[in-house]
Formats: structure tokens, C-alpha cells, sequence
């Protein structure tokens, strides 16, 4: 297993101060945005033009005037930036990060899935691959799913992949019925009841976040479901000053740093995804000096995915 140096022990102050200096020297160089999720390491979230979650940087990264978009992410990620901006370069500094959702649904279950549910609207998270995207009718991100879902008029079925815990946390707030298939995020997934149990228990006065990845039992027990920057918004408007926080460990800095006044636990610190974890100060240097490793996806991959998309970004 790769070693994953969460912490940037490894990395003197000098040193990093050596690198920030010159990320921010090639990003103007380049006319490159940065483009950090939330689950990113804190040297790169602070780094960042923009951290967020997936739908507010997919539409960032719709909208940007600059020619080069370094993606901060896993590759589903850089993917949907490269779909919908072909006349840019998408970098991503590194390339070997996945993700299980979108590594584990290949294109040939997708339609077999398909064949089964030939009346249902296929819904595809967009932790997913891009070829995955192009056979589906619509994406969504945790963000939007329930609205995706619902702006189904013509639908009374829904195939809704890759997530099975986020299919099922939708199938319950829509009337339509929902297929899923068996593909959970393993961060998420492998969160167990017994952890928000302790955890509530030890900080009774705290309210529990959490992303609608995580098992139905455990959602059960949330005070507020949504994706990461629902969680932020939700903890800016909640008036409580606890929060007990079932995702990424990543969130917990993001949400500490936005509210200092605040306390926040991590549910688990199991609950780490380390794809997320592969980009660090040098690599993104690197990627920014050298314009590598570039993300594209063949065009006729592109236009497809890209309706999938455009589909979504239509929904508020
Ligand atoms: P958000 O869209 O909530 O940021 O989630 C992305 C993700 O990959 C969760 O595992």
C-alpha cells in the first residue's frame, strides 16, 4: 500500500513555503485556475482558487476563462471539467487517483443494468466514469440528486448508479420507484452505526452531519444529510456550535477553517479516502511547471457525457 502522508509531516515550512511561492508564480504564468474538492489535504484546499464540492466546481469549471484548469480531485473529477471545457487543458497532478464508485460500475454492467430497467431514466451520479456518463440520460451529484431525480416528469422509473446508499437515500424522498446497483464509496460505506452511536454519545449536545453515502442506518441517525458544501451552509445556519462530522476527514479542516468558533469531530478517523490524499504541494508544482498529466476524453465520449451534464447544470 502506498505510503500517504496525510499530515505533510514530511514537508519543513521552508519547504512549502519554497513550493507555494511557486505554484502561485505558475498559475499566472499559465492562466490557471486551481481547482481544490474539499476532501484535499489542507496545504492544497488553502491553496486553492476555489474548494468545494463536486456540483460547485463542476460549475465553476464550466464558467472559467482561464486556459488551463488544474483539478485538485480524483479523476471522475478532472474528467468532467475536460467534458465540459474542450478548449482547455485539464491537468490533474495525480492521475492514478480514483475513486471505488466510479472505478467499480464498468460500461458493459451499466447496460446489462440497462437491459433489465428498459423503461427507467438512467440517473448516473457523477462519480462515475465518463463512458458511464454518456449512456446515461441525466448525472447529478449529491447535491442535486433528489431534485435530478424528481425533474423526471416523463419517468415513473429511475436506474440510479453508481451510489447504492445515495440511490436508496433518494428513492426515499421521491415517489418514483428507484433501481440501484451494488457499488458503494468505501470511505463512506464502511462507516458502521456503532461509530455515530459513540460518537453522539460522547457529544450529546452536537449536531450529526452526514453525506448520503454512508449506510441507511447511519443516515438514520443524521440531523442533517447532504453533500459537502450543504454541510457547511447547514453549520453557518444551524445555530448549534457542535458538530459531529460523518464524511472525509478532509471536510473537518475545511468546516474548522470556515468556522473557528466552532467545534467539529470526525465520526471516524477510519473515514479517509486516500485518492484524495495523492496530491501534494510538489506534485502540483510539477504539474503547473510542466502542464502534465493532461485529462482528455475522446470526443465522442465527450459529447455524450456532456449532455448527461449540461442536463444536470440546466436543474437549479
Ligand atoms: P460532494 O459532491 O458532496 O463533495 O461529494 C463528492 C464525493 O466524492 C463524496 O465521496
Amino acid at each position: 500500500m502506498m505510503f500517504v502522508d496525510i499530515d505533510n509531516k514530511n514537508c519543513s515550512f521552508e519547504k512549502n513555503q519554497k513550493l507555494v511561492e511557486n505554484i502561485r508564480r505558475l498559475k499566472k504564468e499559465r492562466n490557471a485556475i486551481i481547482l481544490t474538492h474539499n476532501y484535499q489535504r489542507p496545504e492544497i484546499q488553502d491553496i486553492g482558487d476555489h474548494c468545494g464540492d463536486s456540483l460547485g466546481l463542476c460549475r465553476i469549471a464550466a464558467s472559467s476563462n482561464a486556459d488551463v484548469i488544474c483539478f485538485c480531485g480524483v479523476r471522475f473529477m478532472a474528467e468532467s471539467a475536460a467534458i465540459l471545457n474542450p478548449g482547455k487543458k485539464v491537468i490533474l497532478p495525480a492521475p492514478e487517483a480514483g475513486c471505488s464508485l466510479a472505478d467499480d460500475l464498468s460500461i458493459e454492467t451499466l447496460r446489462t443494468l440497462k437491459s433489465k430497467y428498459p423503461n427507467a431514466a438512467v440517473v448516473c451520479y457523477v462519480n462515475s466514469s465518463a463512458g458511464v456518463k454518456a449512456e446515461s440520460d441525466i448525472c447529478c451529484t449529491s447535491a442535486n440528486a433528489v431534485q435530478v431525480v424528481n425533474s423526471l416528469k416523463d419517468y415513473e422509473e429511475v436506474l440510479f448508479v453508481p451510489d447504492h446508499n445515495l440511490g436508496h437515500y433518494v428513492s426515499l424522498h421521491t415517489d418514483k420507484k428507484v433501481y440501484l446497483a451494488e457499488v458503494y464509496c468505501n470511505a463512506h460505506h464502511d462507516l458502521e452505526k456503532a461509530d455515530a452511536v459513540r460518537l453522539k454519545k460522547l457529544h450529546p449536545n452536537a449536531k450529526f452531519i452526514a453525506h448520503p453515502e454512508c449506510k441507511p442506518e447511519v443516515l438514520e441517525l443524521a440531523d442533517f444529510v447532504s453533500s459537502t458544501s450543504g454541510m457547511s451552509k447547514y453549520v453557518g445556519d444551524s445555530g448549534a456550535r457542535e458538530f459531529i462530522v460523518g464524511t472525509e476527514i478532509g471536510m473537518v479542516y475545511r468546516l474548522q477553517k470556515d468556522f473557528p468558533e466552532y467545534l467539529f469531530y470526525p465520526v471516524s478517523d477510519k473515514m479517509i479516502c486516500n485518492d484524495m490524499k495523492l496530491i501534494t504541494l510538489e506534485r502540483l508544482a510539477y504539474s503547473l511547471e510542466t502542464l502534465t498529466p493532461v485529462v482528455e476524453v475522446p470526443e465522442k465520449i465527450r459529447l455524450k457525457a456532456k449532455q448527461a451534464l449540461d442536463r444536470m447544470m440546466k436543474i437549479k
